[in-house]
């Protein structure tokens, strides 16, 4: 395993963010702090959800189509940033089995890292597994080099970026690549906007607690005193920005104390703090970016109900 980032590194980033987010108006909290282990577990009950559509859609296109991305990139290496479920992972590497000798997780979780590379290093033995512990916005030069790499970025993960971030990973992502490479990219599409709500406000309550999530890491994390039980859950869908934004409604004015940012921040009665935007897509829109970060689009697949998409790129 490489490491690129340590717990120190980690520790400062989350104090850096929190301070900025939260004496912001209004205020906010990036959504990567959602995951820890709790939080990952939240997420892996969320992909389960008849709401959530999108990870069994992907999956989908994966199944249907990891033959004719082999053939299209007879990629020698398999690098996968935010190392996600095994499952899809699975599904790629079995389809890319006949050209693939490397498998490169990114993650900036280092035990999960651990974990995800000892499992596919024992699954599959003749593969050469070799995890880097970075942070993908800012660690995209230091990934290994090789020929015919594979990029994949799945989820959706890339409708997390605001517009000029994502400009700025694209084209930074781009910076990296060399002829022959390729950019495998999940992205969610427009929808009834009332299923995508719905996808982010799930009957369970099960995406409320992955929300509110991020509360109890800042508590353990940054000695805060959030109480949890006094934020209630938003999800709501931008029609300008085409993105759903997942916000924290405080359900009554309060302070929070932030101990290891000695920092108080004061909450008005309804007061909406957003802690994530998930980007949905439009082909033309999403082909347009990519060409902006110097990317010819090759191939653009959706499963049978087009809900969410899986295109393949290449330096333009
Ligand atoms: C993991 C970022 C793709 O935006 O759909 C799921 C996270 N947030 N439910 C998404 C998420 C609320 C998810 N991504």
């Amino acid at each position: 395993m490489d490491r690129h980032l340590t717990d120190d590194d980690l520790a400062a980033a989350l104090r850096r963010d929190v301070r900025a987010g939260l004496t912001a108006t209004p205020k906010t909290l990036p959504p990567k702090y959602f995951y820890d282990e709790r939080g990952s577990r939240l997420f892996e009950r969320i992909t389960e959800l008849d709401e959530y559509y999108p990870t069994r859609a992907e999956r989908s296109i994966l199944r249907e189509r990891s033959a004719e991305i082999a053939e299209a990139t007879g990629a020698e290496t398999l690098l996968e940033l935010g190392a996600g479920s095994g499952e899809k992972t699975r599904l790629l590497l079995d389809g890319l089995a006949a050209t693939l000798r490397t498998y490169v997780p990114v993650d900036v979780s280092g035990d999960f890292l651990a974990e995800t590379v000892a499992k596919i290093a024992a699954d599959l033995p003749a593969l050469d597994v070799h995890g880097v512990v970075a942070d993908y916005e800012r660690h995209l030069p230091l990934l290994p080099a090789g020929p015919r790499r594979l990029i994949a970025f799945l989820g959706g993960t890339v409708g997390n970026f605001h517009p000029a971030d994502r400009a700025e990973f694209l084209a930074a992502l781009r910076a990296t690549m060399r002829p022959g490479d390729a950019l495998l990219l999940g992205a969610d599409l427009v929808k009834d906007p009332s299923r995508l709500v719905r996808a982010y406000d799930d009957a369970q309550g099960v995406t409320a607690d992955f929300n509110r999530n991020v509360l109890r890491v800042l508590n353990k994390d940054l000695g805060a005193d959030f109480d949890v039980a006094a934020f209630e859950h938003r999800s709501v869908w931008d029609a300008d920005n085409e993105w759903i934004e997942m916000r924290l409604r405080a359900t009554r004015a309060q302070r929070v104390r932030v101990a290891a940012l000695d920092l108080d921040v004061a909450f008005a009665a309804g007061e909406e703090m957003r802690t994530e935007i998930s980007a949905k897509f439009r082909p033309a829109g999403l082909e347009a970016d990519l060409n902006r970060a110097g990317l010819a689009l090759t191939e653009f697949w959706t499963d049978p109900p087009g809900d969410f998409s899986l295109s393949l790129s290449v330096p333009a």
